[in-house]
């Protein structure tokens, strides 16, 4: 196998896809903010199956932070993801830097309604905003025939969905499943801010989804029983701020009346100075993959 090529510039970018595109090639493309782990890195092995050409970008994209939000923090190791996607079969690494994709005076941006305006958008009301603005412009740069989004987060996987079909982007969106730590926590680059006590209880978010799952299964369609299933173990949780524990219909992210067939269980939650999210079908789809500590650290070796 070729060694992975590492770019950083739109130019170098558009001269890859360009020499793709001549010998027929189809770019498979995950965006990241790096800081990778083995939940990244699913998504690029995924993307290895259907694609000749896996293109993985790290960029920590100042326009979906707020202010007082965690950009100045969020943790980087370029050369640890660089060694990471290597391993996990990427073909190429663009890591963009901020000078190269926003002009200085750059003004325009995409804003969303509908599914964008509630939960994770009224949390973090510029957010998605800045979220659809970049992966809008490293889709127009990469043209991508398959994007590949996890379902941790589950609200940017519909309203970038919906920007690909509302403005007729031509790339197919495939949505992984949550890669999971052994106790059930969803793997996350923030999950760096947690304290190895406060690590464990943050395991109340998917014990309170799989709650909820179970009731479901069991024939439980009231939704506001449903979601009280979901909220009780997290307000009983010490030290954790809830900010949502909702049931929602998966699609228009608004809430349902009537007996729940289908829906998605949506969380968000402060735990010291980590913000969690995380989620789940109803029904539960197949059960999400979760990597004991020993294939998780073979996963992030990076054989220097
Ligand atoms: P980031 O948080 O780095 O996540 C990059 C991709 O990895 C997203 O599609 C996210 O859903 C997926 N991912 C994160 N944790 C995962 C897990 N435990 N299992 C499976 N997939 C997981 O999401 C972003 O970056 C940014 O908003 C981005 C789309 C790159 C735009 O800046």
């Amino acid at each position: 196998m070729s060694a992975m090529r590492i770019v950083t510039t739109r130019q170098q970018v558009r001269a890859l896809r360009d020499e793709v595109a001549s010998r027929g090639g189809r770019i498979g493309f995950v965006p990241t903010m790096g800081a990778l782990h083995a939940g990244h890195l699913s998504l690029v092995e995924r993307a290895r199956r259907s694609c000749d050409t896996v293109v993985a970008s790290v960029f920590v994209n100042p326009l979906q932070f707020g202010p007082g939000e965690d950009f100045e923090r969020y943790p980087r190791d370029r050369e640890g993801d660089a060694a990471r996607l290597a391993a996990a079969g990427a073909d190429v690494s663009w890591f963009a830097e901020v000078e190269d994709m926003y002009a200085p005076d750059h003004c325009s941006y995409v804003v969303q309604e509908g599914p964008a305006l509630d939960l994770e958008g009224a949390a973090r009301p510029t957010h998605f905003r800045g979220v659809l603005t970049v992966v809008l412009k490293l889709l127009n740069v990469l043209r991508p025939a398959q994007l590949f989004l996890g379902r941790k987060d589950y609200q940017q996987t519909v309203v970038i969905r919906r920007m690909v079909r509302d403005l007729d982007l031509e790339t197919e969106v495939v949505v992984c499943p949550t890669v999971r730590e052994p106790g059930g926590l969803a793997m996350s680059s923030r999950n760096a801010y947690l304290r190895p006590d406060e690590r464990k209880r943050a395991c109340v978010l998917w014990q309170a989804i799989e709650a909820t799952q179970r009731a479901h299964a069991e024939g439980e369609r009231d939704p506001e029983r449903l979601e009280r299933i979901l909220r009780s173990p997290l307000e009983a949780c010490p030290g954790l701020t809830l900010e949502y524990a909702v049931v929602r219909d998966g699609e228009t992210l608004q809430p349902l009346r009537g007996p729940v067939e289908r829906g998605v269980c949506l969380v968000a939650a402060r735990l010291g100075a980590a913000r969690l999210i995380d989620n789940g079908l109803l029904p539960a789809a197949a059960p999400d993959p979760v990597l004991d500590p020993a294939q998780w650290a073979a996963r992030l070796q990076t054989d220097g």
